[in-house]
């Protein structure tokens, strides 16, 4: 696993320095509207503290992917209100990212006020890790601060190039992150408990691989539940499959037993006969699923099952729902994990975009111990793969 010391913010003083801190603010923004703003939010603490201290404080971030062009859909206009109106300061935008207006507000920025650049990846330069790029980037700051977990296993210009040029150090929410999911992986208060979900075994094999050496209890759900069921040589019916990972699964059921590890699937699924929210329901039992039955959500015996082997785990990590939780007729699954998680008892943390939904939506966000603003950067982390973003910051 890796394992990082690095510099903090608490580390450096930054009393008159042009500070320029790299947030992920990629948010979804639905109908000119942003939906949701945690990220934003999880911010806030790295930046109102650099703004005490005297920092001038020159934000960036990218959002959506607009392909290295510029392109007002994904301006980070509505990034620079909202943030306004939750400092309770104003936020000025930047009509560039390394150009002339950019440079201008830059040099002009006063101690303790704020700068937000226009989106990095309006620059193909950005996601490409140019060193040019990077140089102007770094050129308009003293230091550097990456505090954008959920891009830190992107190795870009503005994640990772300029911390080579400007003394680069951690915010918060990186520190946050890494302390608890890091705590985790390394020292869990035991027994350990991970739940995955999510359609595909090939999304998650490196991090089933990795919390098979860590965990005490794996349980399996979501759509990859039946690519395993196919390798124990079950009736899936129509479900999901991933016909070419289905020796990979029987070789992850086998590395859970030589670890014994207790690997829990589904002991019965709530199938469908269309891949709709109004369609025929029917619970078989587990792996006996029958021809035109679609495998959507795990059944009601499985709830109790899981719910029963995590209330009394001492450390929980939920990545990814139980089925197709978009539709409410397959939501029972995910709302039963959620609700199993909330109330164990353990250090519980989530990653991953539709099991923060869940958690979110049932109201539960305030029971976890640690909800990630990572979805592929948590499940790298939890991977045990390096992040290259807090890899090149200043260890203490
Ligand atoms: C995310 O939403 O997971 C991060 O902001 C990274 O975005 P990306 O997958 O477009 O690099």
């Amino acid at each position: 696993m890796t394992s990082y010391n690095k510099k903090s913010i608490d580390d450096i003083d930054v009393k008159g320095k042009k500070v320029l801190v790299r947030c992920d603010f990629n948010v979804p923004i639905i109908e000119g509207k942003i939906t949701n703003d945690k990220r934003i939010v999880a911010a806030l603490p790295t930046i109102q503290k650099l703004a005490e201290r005297g920092a001038k404080v020159i934000l960036c971030s990218h959002l959506g992917r607009p392909k290295g062009e510029v392109n007002p859909e994904f301006s980070l206009k509505l990034v620079a209100e909202r943030l306004s109106e939750l400092l309770g300061k104003p936020v000025v935008l930047a009509a560039d990212v390394i150009g002339p207006d950019a440079q201008a507000k830059a040099a002009a920025l006063g101690e303790g006020a704020f700068l937000l650049l226009e989106n990095t990846r309006f620059h193909k330069e950005e996601t490409k890790n140019d060193p040019d790029f990077a140089k102007a980037l770094a050129g308009l700051a003293d230091v550097y601060v990456n505090d954008a977990f959920g891009a830190a296993h992107r190795a870009h210009a503005s994640t990772e190039g300029v911390a080579h040029i400007l003394p680069g150090v951690c915010g918060y929410l990186i520190q946050k992150e890494i302390g608890v999911m890091g705590k985790a992986l390394s020292d869990p208060k035991r027994p350990f408990t991970a739940i995955l979900g999510g359609l595909k075994v090939s999304d998650k094999i490196g991090v089933i691989n990795n919390l098979l050496e860590k965990v005490d209890t794996l349980i399996i759900g979501g759509g990859m539940t039946y690519t395993f069921l196919k390798a124990q040589g079950k009736q899936i019916g129509k479900s999901f499959l991933e016909a070419d990972k289905v020796e990979l699964a029987g070789e992850l059921l086998k590395k859970a037993e030589d670890k014994g590890v207790k690997l829990l699937l589904p002991v019965d699924h709530l199938c469908g006969d269309d891949f709709k929210n109004d369609c025929n329901t029917k619970v078989y039992p587990g792996g006996q699923i029958e021809d035109g039955w679609d495998g959507l959500d795990i059944g009601p015996e499985s709830s109790k099952v899981f719910a029963d082997a995590i209330k009394g785990s001492g450390t929980i990590i939920w990545n990814g729902p139980m089925g197709v939780f978009e539709f409410e007729t397959f939501a029972g699954g995910t709302k039963a994990v959620a609700t199993a998680v909330a109330e164990s008892g353990g250090i519980t943390i989530i990653g991953g975009g539709d099991s923060v939904s869940a958690v979110t939506s049932m109201g539960y966000a305030d029971k976890m111990t640690h909800i990630s603003t990572g979805g592929g950067a948590s499940l790298e982390f939890l991977e045990g793969l390096e992040l290259p973003g807090i890899a090149a910051l200043q260890d203490k």
